[in-house]
Formats: structure tokens, sequence, C-alpha cells
């Protein structure tokens, strides 16, 4: 009976998979709740609230989603909180020395959200037509990190676009 719906999935690359996601999101979730306490400058309170409520959903939504599927597939998540961040597939990129430097933080957060982006994408191909459970949490996921993603953009100065595609 368990696990009917996923027999054509390979398991232990879905697990994977699934663990990697969930990691993900806790590390993102992390990062965005300090970037948020740790912005400065004039422009800080804006952005701060938009890291704090983009580091809810990561946690209180993604996370828990995610939980909640490994949950169903037996799968047990980590006890170890460094296995956990071990087992991340997008860490988290390189943070700006300055507190000042606003888009070197929403930069950090844009490639965040992009590998976060690959990972769903990578989801949804290996569960396509096998397992629509799984799927249809990757769309879900996918829409939001491409949303987070948009919203993180639009924070950015000109020059901090520059940047980001220079
Ligand atoms: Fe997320
Ligand atoms: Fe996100």
């Amino acid at each position: 009976m368990r696990k009917e719906f996923v027999k054509q999935v390979d398991e232990k690359r879905l697990s994977q998979a699934l663990l990697a996601a969930y990691a993900d999101e806790w590390v993102a979730g992390y990062y965005y709740t300090l970037t948020a306490y740790s912005i400065q400058g004039p422009v800080a309170g804006e952005i701060a609230e938009n890291f704090l409520k983009e580091a809810k959903e990561e946690l209180t939504k993604h996370a828990i989603m995610i939980a909640e599927r490994l949950q169903s597939l037996e799968v047990e998540l980590p006890r170890d909180f460094k296995a956990l961040f071990e087992i991340s597939r997008c860490k988290y990129p390189e943070l700006p020395q300055d507190p000042f430097d606003v888009d070197g933080w929403l930069i950090a957060a844009i490639k965040a959200e992009e590998c976060a982006i690959e990972g769903y994408k990578e989801l949804y191909e290996l569960t396509h037509g096998k397992d629509p459970v799984t799927e249809r949490l990757a769309v879900e996921l996918l829409e939001d990190e491409v949303r987070h993603r948009t919203e993180l953009m639009s924070l950015l100065s000109e020059e901090g676009l520059k940047r980001l595609v220079g």
C-alpha cells in the first residue's frame, strides 16, 4: 500500500532531492532573517520587511510542505542541524562585508532564489507524470521562488542590476 503512487520514481533520488530542498528552505530562512537584521541605510527598513516576509514563507510554508511530503514518504528528517546544512544543495552565496551594501545583500538572495528555482525544476522533472503529489509541490514552490526572485530584483538599484548581470 505505502508509496504506491511513487513506484515509478527513483525513491532514493526523490528523498535526496526533497531533503536537499528542505535544508535549502531552512538555510534561506536563516540568511533572510540575518539579512533583515543586518542591512543598514536609508532604504534598509523596506528591504528588511521584504526579507522577513520571504523568510517566513520559506520556513512556515515551504519547509513545512516539504516536511509533510517527506513524512508521507516515510523519510526521516535530519536530527543534527549540522547535517541539515551539509545536505543543503544551495548553501548560501557570499554575504557583503558592508552592511550598507543593500545591493550586495539583494544579489546574494537573488542567487539563492535562482538556485532554489533550479532545484524545484529538477524536482518537477524527476516527478512529472509519475508522482503527482510531489510534482504539484514542486510547481507551487517554483512559482513562489520565481515571485521571490522578481520581488528581490525590483528592489535592486540600477547599479545593483548591472552588478548582478555583469
Ligand atoms: Fe522557498
Ligand atoms: Fe524563496
